[in-house]
């Protein structure tokens, strides 16, 4: 949710804003903007309403070594040149990512004070605050902001009087400054400077930092000195969508995440003991997620029942985090986020600490905010995941949950075969993939359909979901995912000759069921398509299209049969003539509620 940058050194402030915020652009694209000294004392400050390529071609020629940058995904003021980041006040610049809850307050008291303000942002009003509490200590001025603003808020900030500084403050959103010979980098995600250095100062909550090209000093929220932590950054090289976009690159991924997924998990003998140790002194296990994440939560919940006859509970995390849940110091809180910054997960994470229970958290980012709550941290190796869909870090989570499963389960037999259908993970994705041009063709088919329905009976109707997910997100058409056998109860009133139902048919025990419903589709003239790797089905439904995928067992056979779900909703993007990577009013990385 809005990205944030900053540089000080001796290139060109302005490239590598530009460069960091397209990197970051996953976080929000409505507006950008930026400001840098001209080496004169004076900040120039541009910004726009769109896209970073349009504030890239209206900032062309801005000199300075020393400046901020911010691409926004509006949560308050509608995006708009005015509304823009970076927002000034007297001698103060500052861009902002996550939400202040009392700038109403703050902003009336500034009023009364004969302030004025000249966007609807809340941001704004941290900008004027600062301007009036400033007597020559930026440092002191921020320690007053941070007593002052509720909510959270990660903030890179310009005084007139420091042209070769850029202030930095962090609560509970995320903020990084990479380290680098004689130069500084402050970013929302190391992932905007990671071609320069892997050396960084990850800020903890309520630390002020002052930024020149020699470094970082720290402060806590009192102006007191702190020592500086430089660590090594995790992130691996932000790749570029050489082709066709990051949501296509990222699918065509999936083979290599699952191979370095499965290889660290089972490398990493104290993890496994780890694993074993949290769950065998819990006796409750809950799983919690927000949007994709929760989707992989549902299916690890099917797997746990399955394979370990444990009973798992899994709840969206931005309802988790306000119903007091039963929850206690026998309990394992399972947290799964791929960017491992979603505030309804923190804060439902937070809630599990505070009741007593383990917290195990399943990210993609090693250094993310979630991870400094937990008592153990599984990691995806998905590499960096930049479109706003999530797609092969799903499959990832999914297999962390398949290889914890096999970790606990003293069936040896069953563990055995589990492992080899995950050595033969790699390999089953990249078979799959070879479904692509069908998947086109029925895109092309169905392009203009106003509703789609993806249906599923257990492992499947959770395939279902994700499925209906990723095509709302990146088409806009309206989907709904249902568990096939409850189509007739209510659904099927929908059913007409206009109506696409997309079956996943992955678990043999339900399979006739499934295609069972799928007649009831036809005899209302719906259009039906199968996703199965049972070739029987073919006879079972004479369906409008069928995608077979390679045969696999029925817990793996689900991270196959995702593939083409994901897909058919990249393509229907495509040829709806969306960009399937930048689907409006959403951003892959929700910092705030
Ligand atoms: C956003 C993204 C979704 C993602 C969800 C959870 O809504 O658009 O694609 O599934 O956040 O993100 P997380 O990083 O916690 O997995």
């Amino acid at each position: 949710m809005c990205g944030i940058v900053g540089y000080i050194g001796k290139r060109r402030a302005r490239d590598y804003i530009i460069q960091g915020l397209k990197i970051l652009e996953y976080r929000g694209y409505d507006s950008a903007g930026l400001a840098v000294f001209d080496g004169c004392g004076k900040i120039n400050c541009i910004k726009r309403a769109g896209y970073v390529s349009q504030l890239e071609s209206a900032t062309i020629g801005t000199e300075g070594n020393c400046g901020i940058g911010h691409t926004r995904w509006a949560t308050h003021g509608a995006p708009s040149d005015v509304n823009s980041h970076p927002h000034t006040c007297g001698k103060f610049t500052l861009v902002h990512n996550g939400i202040i809850e009392n700038f109403v307050s703050i902003k009336s008291q500034l009023a009364n004070k004969g302030k004025r303000f000249l966007t609807q942002t809340d941001s704004e009003a941290i900008a004027v605050f600062l301007d009036d509490v400033y007597d020559g200590d930026v440092i002191k001025a921020l320690s007053a902001a941070l007593k002052k603003l509720k909510g959270s808020f990660a903030l890179a900030i310009l005084c007139k009087d420091f042209p070769d500084k850029i202030f930095v403050v962090k609560k509970q959103s995320p903020l990084v400054v990479g380290i680098g010979d004689a130069e500084c980098f402050v970013a929302s995600d190391c992932m905007a400077f990671s071609q320069y250095t892997d050396k960084a100062v990850y800020l903890k909550d309520n630390e002020i930092g002052e930024v020149s090209s020699q470094g970082i000093k720290l402060f806590d929220g009192n102006g007191n000195r702190k020592a500086v932590k430089i660590e090594k950054t995790a992130t691996e090289y932000f790749a570029p969508a050489d082709c066709k976009s990051f949501m296509y690159k990222e699918i065509y991924e999936i083979p290599k995440a699952v191979q370095y997924t499965a290889e660290e998990f089972f490398a990493n003998d104290e993890k496994k003991l780890g694993v074993v140790d949290i769950f065998s002194k819990n006796d409750k296990v809950v799983m919690i997620g927000c949007g994709t994440a929760y989707n992989a939560c549902l299916v690890g919940k099917n797997i746990f029942e399955t394979v370990l006859r444990v009973p798992v509970e899994v709840e969206l995390a931005s309802e988790f985090r306000y119903k007091n849940p039963i929850i206690d110091d026998k309990t394992v809180v399972v947290a799964v986020s791929q960017s491992g910054e979603t505030a309804d997960t923190i804060a439902g994470v937070r809630l599990a600490k505070s009741k007593g229970a383990d917290v195990v958290v399943i990210t993609n980012v090693a250094h993310s905010s979630i991870t400094r709550y937990a008592d153990m941290v599984l990691h995806t190796k998905a590499g960096a995941e930049v479109a706003v869909a999530a797609t092969k870090s799903y499959l990832t989570q999914i297999l962390l949950f398949l290889c914890v499963a096999t970790v606990l389960s003293d069936d040896l037999k069953s563990v055995a075969a589990i492992k080899k259908e995950i050595e033969s993970l790699p390999q089953l994705t990249q078979k799959t993939l070879a479904l692509d041009e069908q998947v086109h063709k029925l895109a092309k088919e169905f392009c203009k359909k106003q509703s789609v329905f993806f249906i599923g009976r257990g492992l499947d109707y959770a395939l279902a979901l994700e499925g209906t997910l990723k095509l709302k997100e990146v088409s806009y058409i309206h989907s709904e995912g249902f568990a096939s056998g409850e189509l007739k109860h209510g659904t099927l009133a929908l059913i007409d000759k206009n109506a696409l139902v997309i079956a996943v048919v992955t678990q043999r025990h339900v399979a006739e069921k499934t295609c069972n419903a799928l007649h009831e589709v036809q005899a209302r003239g719906g259009k039906v398509v199968i996703i199965t790797p049972f070739e029987k089905a073919k006879n079972d439904v004479e369906c409008d299209a069928f995608l077979q995928l390679p045969s696999s067992s029925g817990l793996i056979a689900p991270m196959s049969a995702i593939i083409p779900l994901q897909l058919f909703a990249y393509y229907m993007s495509i040829e709806r003539g969306i960009n399937p990577d930048k689907p409006r009013n959403l951003a892959k990385s929700v910092t705030v509620e």
